[in-house]
């Protein structure tokens, strides 16, 4: 923006200043930049989500749902990790400003584990709390609730966990993964006694924290940290939160197996942080998963939660992954593509498999995005 001084009246000895803003000429059918966030207030305003919850054979589940279905879409179905609900996990993502661009083509459903959804009652004691297992298959009854046939998945830690065991047992209804902090692992018993190691000098609610944050980040005490800590340790639900911790520390192996039987078959998005708690683990998953299918970004400066801390570089990822399973044409892009330098502070690297030569890269100043398919190497350095 400049500012231009010009007289106000037709007599220059009543010089008068008036700052006016130089407005760059709008494009045939360009809408202003002012007209977009004003319709983004009022769709958000429009759009407060609706709250439902279903009975399934291990209890009722609720979920929120946003935006209206669009034929022959799946919808973008998000699963929370432990110590969060569907708004703390995932928030600071969706109402990321350059995400509206994507989502605004999808209905999204996003649930929340029995027992974590806001204003969620504490279960009685001997409440026996469904394993990841049996979350997993809870999501067939919200899909036929809600008459969709296939979704998106995009899940964090124990919600990957869950999205993933979901798409291994229902492989045709499960388009696209997007899996963060995924560790497909049962704990072994070195991890069983570390875990109990740790719980003599830890309280569960510290336990869960060093599950999502890295220790920098834990004593650095960022306000992201101090709002998170907060979250967890004041949970009028804590007991709830604690027995959804002790299903995912029960979890059952994956088995995955790159070439095996047991393996996704969908195109699949890996996401952890360069520093964070679950790094070796998700480098691990990724060398089980067919390289073809699979994209494995791993985040500079995101710590333990990318998608609160880096929602611009994840935007941007998740923008390429929708492209390369068809759904985002570059040309309804255009808006992000111009904003991918503002909104890319450091690099981030998108990569498919180790192994592989072939890199994309991508220069700042260029206009357009490549839209890859999964198991491409992308670098994406501004
Ligand atoms: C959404 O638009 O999908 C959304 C809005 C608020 C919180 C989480 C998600």
């Amino acid at each position: 923006m400049s500012l231009i001084s010009l007289p106000c009246q037709a007599t220059m000895a009543e010089l008068q200043e008036v700052q006016i803003t130089e407005e760059k000429p709008l494009l045939p059918g360009q809408i202003p930049e002012v007209a977009k966030e004003a319709e983004l207030a009022a769709r958000i305003l429009l759009d407060p989500g609706q709250t439902h919850s279903v009975e399934t054979p291990y209890g009722s589940i609720t979920f929120t749902v946003y935006g209206t279905p669009k034929p022959k879409r799946p919808a973008i179905l998000t699963y929370h990790d432990v110590g969060l609900n569907y708004k703390s996990c995932f928030q600071s993502l969706f109402q990321f400003g350059d995400m509206q661009e994507i989502i605004q083509n999808f209905v999204r459903v996003h649930v929340d584990a029995p027992g974590m959804e806001e204003g969620a009652p504490v279960f009685p004691v001997g409440y026996q709390y469904p394993s990841l297992d049996q979350l997993a298959d809870m999501i067939p009854c919200i899909l036929q609730y809600l008459n969709f046939s296939s979704i998106i998945g995009v899940g964090v830690g124990a919600g990957a966990y869950i999205l993933s065991r979901y798409a291994l047992t229902h492989p045709d209804t499960v388009e696209g993964l997007v899996l963060i902090n995924i560790d497909p692992n049962a704990k072994g018993w070195m991890d069983w006694a570390a875990h109990k190691l740790t719980g003599l000098t830890s309280s569960i609610p510290e336990m869960i924290l060093g599950h999502l944050f890295s220790q920098e980040e834990l004593s650095g005490n960022s306000e992201l940290i101090q709002k998170y800590r907060n979250i967890v340790m004041r949970a009028p639900n804590l007991d709830n939160i604690e027995l959804y911790w002790s299903s995912y520390n029960n979890r059952r192996d994956l088995n995955l197996e790159r070439g095996g039987d047991i393996t996704f078959k969908c195109p699949v998005m890996l996401v952890v942080g360069d520093q964070a708690p679950h790094e070796d683990a998700v480098v691990e998953c990724n060398s089980k998963l067919d390289p073809t299918q699979t994209s494995f970004l791993k985040m500079a400066d995101s710590g333990g939660q990318p998608q609160l801390t880096q929602p611009g570089k994840l935007t941007e990822a998740f923008k390429y992954f929708l492209q390369g399973m068809g759904y985002m044409a570059s040309s309804c892009m255009t808006r992000l593509s111009r904003s991918r330098t503002a909104s890319l502070t450091s690099a981030a690297s998108i990569d498919g498999n180790r192994s592989r030569s072939g890199t994309l890269s991508q220069s700042s100043e260029s206009g357009t995005l490549p839209s890859g398919p999964p198991g491409h190497t992308m670098e994406v350095s501004c």
